[in-house]
C-alpha cells in the first residue's frame, strides 16, 4: 500500500489497477461527483494540442483523457501508455477505443524515440511513481522541444477550515465506496488512494521538483478545494 517502496510499490499498482480496471470508471464518477471529466478536459486544454499533433497520454488507464484530447482536435495521433494492461483492455472496448494507439509502458522506462510526442498528459500517474527524477527525465526525453507536459493527480488536504471534511471524504466515505462498488478483490485499492493522497507532495512542492528536473514555465491550478492540481510546462 502507500507505505510500501521501490520495485514492491510499483508492482502493487500495477497488479492493484489491474484488479480495479472494470469498476474504475464508475468508481472516478461516484468519488467525485461527476467532476473527474472537468478536471480532464482542463489538462486537455492546457496540452494546446494542434491539428496533427502527436499526444502520448502517459498512464492512460481506460482511456478518459486521451478520448477527451481525440474530441478536442482533429487529425490527433494519440498513443495512450500504460503498465497495466487490464485497463488499457477495459478501454479497447469503449466507443472511441480503436482510435488510441494503446500501447504497454512502464513511465520509467518509456518505449518511444527522443521528440516523439507534441504534449504527454498523465492524469494520476505521479503519485504513483516511484523516482519522480527519472519520469521526468523519461517524458522530457520523448518530448519535442516545445512540447508541453501536463500532469493531473490529487493533493493532500490543506489546513483550513475544510480540512475535516476532507479528510472525511478520504477516510470514511472513499473506502465505503471501494468496498461496495469494487468489492473484496479491489476494495484496497480505495484505501491506497486516500493514503497516497495524504503522503503526496503538496502542488507547490511538485511544482518546485519540476523546475528542478528542467521543464520549463511550471504553473499548476488547483480543484475541488485543493484536493486535485493540474500542473503544466514545456520542454
Ligand atoms: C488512477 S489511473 C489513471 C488513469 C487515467 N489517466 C485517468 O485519468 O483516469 C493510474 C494509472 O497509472 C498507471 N501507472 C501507474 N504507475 C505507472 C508506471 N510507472 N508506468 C505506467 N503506468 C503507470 C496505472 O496502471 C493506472 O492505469
Amino acid at each position: 500500500m502507500a507505505h510500501l517502496k521501490g520495485s514492491e510499490r510499483a508492482a502493487y499498482v500495477k497488479n492493484m489497477f489491474g484488479r480495479i480496471a472494470g469498476r474504475y470508471n464508475l468508481m472516478n464518477r461516484l468519488m467525485t461527483g461527476g467532476q473527474d471529466m472537468k478536471w480532464r478536459r482542463f489538462v486537455v486544454k492546457q496540452a494546446q494540442l494542434k491539428t496533427g499533433d502527436k499526444l502520448l497520454d502517459l498512464a492512460t488507464g481506460t482511456g478518459d483523457i486521451a478520448f477527451e484530447a481525440l474530441k478536442s482536435v482533429s487529425s490527433l495521433q494519440v498513443v495512450g501508455g500504460d503498465f497495466a494492461l487490464p485497463m488499457m483492455q477495459v478501454g479497447q472496448t469503449l466507443p472511441m477505443g480503436k482510435q488510441v494507439g494503446w500501447t504497454g509502458a512502464d513511465a520509467l522506462n518509456l518505449p518511444f524515440a527522443e521528440n516523439a510526442f507534441n504534449a504527454i498528459t498523465a492524469g494520476y500517474l505521479t503519485r504513483n511513481v516511484i523516482d519522480l527524477p527519472r519520469m521526468f527525465a523519461e517524458q522530457l526525453r520523448v518530448l519535442k522541444p516545445g512540447g508541453r507536459l501536463v500532469l493531473l493527480d490529487s493533493s493532500p488536504p490543506k489546513n483550513n477550515i475544510f480540512k475535516p471534511f476532507i479528510e472525511i471524504h478520504l477516510r470514511f466515505i472513499i473506502p465505503l465506496l471501494g468496498r461496495i462498488v469494487a468489492g473484496k478483490n479491489g476494495a484496497d485499492a480505495y484505501q491506497y488512494l486516500p493514503s497516497s493522497t495524504q503522503a503526496f507532495k503538496t502542488p507547490e512542492e511538485l511544482a518546485a521538483m519540476m523546475t528542478k528536473a528542467g521543464v520549463r514555465n511550471v504553473q499548476f491550478r488547483t480543484f475541488m478545494l485543493g484536493t486535485m492540481a493540474v500542473h503544466w510546462g514545456e520542454k
